[in-house]
């Protein structure tokens, strides 16, 4: 058989199997056929009159994710995924977005700290063919954020499609570490998002109700939108900066070969000292920056392994397991045979957090997810609301909190249901003070704009809303499983 057609036939296997017992995740050594790494084209904009100036196109197209078949996507300047914005903290930005689409979307800049008419969220609609313009000054501090759709009920369809891209920010502090930061060549960025695909190629969108309730996971994890590519390494120290872009699925990352790497950042920027580790997890919507060496010359695989998810026992521990969401699976290989040269070097102390005394804080906000389980759910498409924040489905014209410029809020998240919840905050960087009566790991150490929340937990964060406050237009927080998002865990906040 040829390895054309043995892809192809991949493609079937998967796609013709009923949702409960689909095989997940590479029957067969993916690595077979060498695909290129791909880098995110970088895309600094231009300055003018003091803005930096940046044209975005959201467009249709086409990919090839598997050779010989066509799959239809959507991008931003491109087919598929979007070019990675820079910019440093301080610039005053100006983001012209074309809706070349034929219908309407949005566009978010998550993890950001801006006005509220800048955010992309749900109000702020880009008609078909119309173009809209927010503009604001960079607040955050170094960090890799993000940017996707985020159309109420649509933003799980548009973002699986393609519909995101990175944003670095530097500023002072982070181009005087010394970190590898030659984008592409030793800073790498990475976007992982796990895909279904039809036999014919096209993608394959919430095809079961299960789908709506656990989150859509797919059979192939995308790398930058290539399957399973091969990296080659230029230089000893490689720095990746890892989104998980994914709709719902959680990874615990970590190496073919059990090496250690260096955890220097996680969502909202640096961490104050490196922290030295050999498996990660990442919730959907986490960032991850990492130093990995590479001077032994080996080839090795990012992979995820089996504990990505923390079940519940029951039926839903029983569907997440049994339904292949919690595997071990291949993501990148890694060839360092010409891992030879670079001076980069990980600092023992990286930046400087200021402190915050949980005491400050203004008050204690009390926020519940939960779940609409059972037959009631079954039946339902996922235009019904049944995932909740406080009892209450997303609803655009209700206000669910009102904050304080200029204040600290304690937020305890309760998860009263039987899956964890990456639970994202919009304007923010905050802090995780607990999760069930432990500290933080590593990886949830330091800034963050998402939190994820294990099955029947409570975690307190510390909530800080700084620099800009509006009367009329909210912010928005919610479950960043986009299916959850989409089937109403979502609120509204005012900062006034
Ligand atoms: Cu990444 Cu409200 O989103
Ligand atoms: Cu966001
Ligand atoms: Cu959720």
């Amino acid at each position: 058989m040829q390895r054309r057609n043995f892809l192809v036939a991949g493609v079937l296997g998967t796609a013709g199997v009923a949702f409960f017992g689909a095989k997940s995740l590479y029957s067969y050594d993916i690595f077979e056929q060498e695909r290129d790494f791909a880098v995110p084209p970088l895309y600094e904009g231009e300055v003018k009159n003091g803005k930096r100036v940046f044209n975005l196109n959201l467009q249709r197209g086409q990919m090839e994710f598997f050779k010989g078949l066509k799959t239809e996507t959507i991008g931003i300047n491109a087919p598929f995924l979007g070019p990675t914005l820079r910019a440093k903290k301080d610039d005053f930005i100006k983001v012209n977005i074309k809706n070349s689409l034929g219908y309407d979307s949005t566009i978010h800049w998550h993890g950001f700290e801006l006005p509220a008419r800048m955010d992309g969220g749900p109000h702020q609609v880009i008609k078909n063919s119309s173009i809209w313009s927010p503009e604001f000054a960079i607040k955050n501090r170094a960090s890799m954020l993000w940017y996707h759709s985020h159309l109420l009920h649509q933003t799980g369809a548009q973002v699986y499609k393609g519909l995101a891209g990175l944003f670095i920010i530097d500023d002072d502090e982070s181009l005087n570490t010394n970190l590898p930061n030659e984008y592409g060549v030793d800073d790498i960025p990475i976007v992982l998002q796990d895909r279904n695909f039809n036999s014919d190629g096209s993608f394959r969108y919430v095809s079961s109700m299960p789908e709506n309730m656990m989150g859509v996971h797919g059979n192939y994890v995308l790398v930058n939108g290539v399957i399973a590519p091969t990296l080659k390494a230029k230089k000893k120290l490689m720095r990746f900066r890892i989104l998980n872009g994914s709709n719902a699925r959680y990874y615990l990352l970590g190496f073919s070969d059990n090496r250690k790497f260096k955890l220097v950042g996680t969502d909202g920027g640096l961490l104050e000292k490196p922290v030295k580790l050999s498996q990660i997890k990442l919730a959907p919507a986490q960032r991850v920056d990492i130093v990995v060496d590479m001077s032994d010359a080996k080839d090795v695989v990012l992979k995820s392994y089996k504990g990505a998810i923390s079940q519940s026992r029951g039926m839903m521990g029983m569907m997440m397991g049994g339904m292949g969401f919690d595997r071990e699976f291949d993501i990148l290989k890694i060839k360092s045979k010409d891992a030879k040269a670079g001076s980069a070097k990980v600092p023992a102390n990286l930046v400087q957090h200021p402190v915050w005394n949980p005491k400050e804080a203004v008050g204690v906000r009390n926020i519940t997810l939960q779940i609409r389980m059972g037959m009631g759910m079954m039946n339902r498409s996922s235009r019904d609301d049944n995932f909740f924040i406080n009892g209450k489905s997303m609803d655009m014209n209700r206000i669910d909190a009102i904050a304080k410029k200029d204040a600290f809020e304690i937020w305890k998240v309760v998860n009263k249901s039987p899956m964890a919840h990456p639970l994202h905050i919009h304007n923010t960087q905050f802090k995780i003070l607990s999760i069930n009566g432990r500290l933080p790991y590593p990886s949830e150490s330091g800034f963050m704009d998402t939190v994820s929340v294990d099955p029947m937990q409570i975690a307190y964060i510390m909530v800080p809303f700084k620099y800009y406050s509006d009367a009329k237009v909210p912010y928005m927080f919610h479950c960043h499983i986009l299916e959850h998002e989409d089937g109403g865990m979502m609120g509204q906040l005012l900062v006034t």
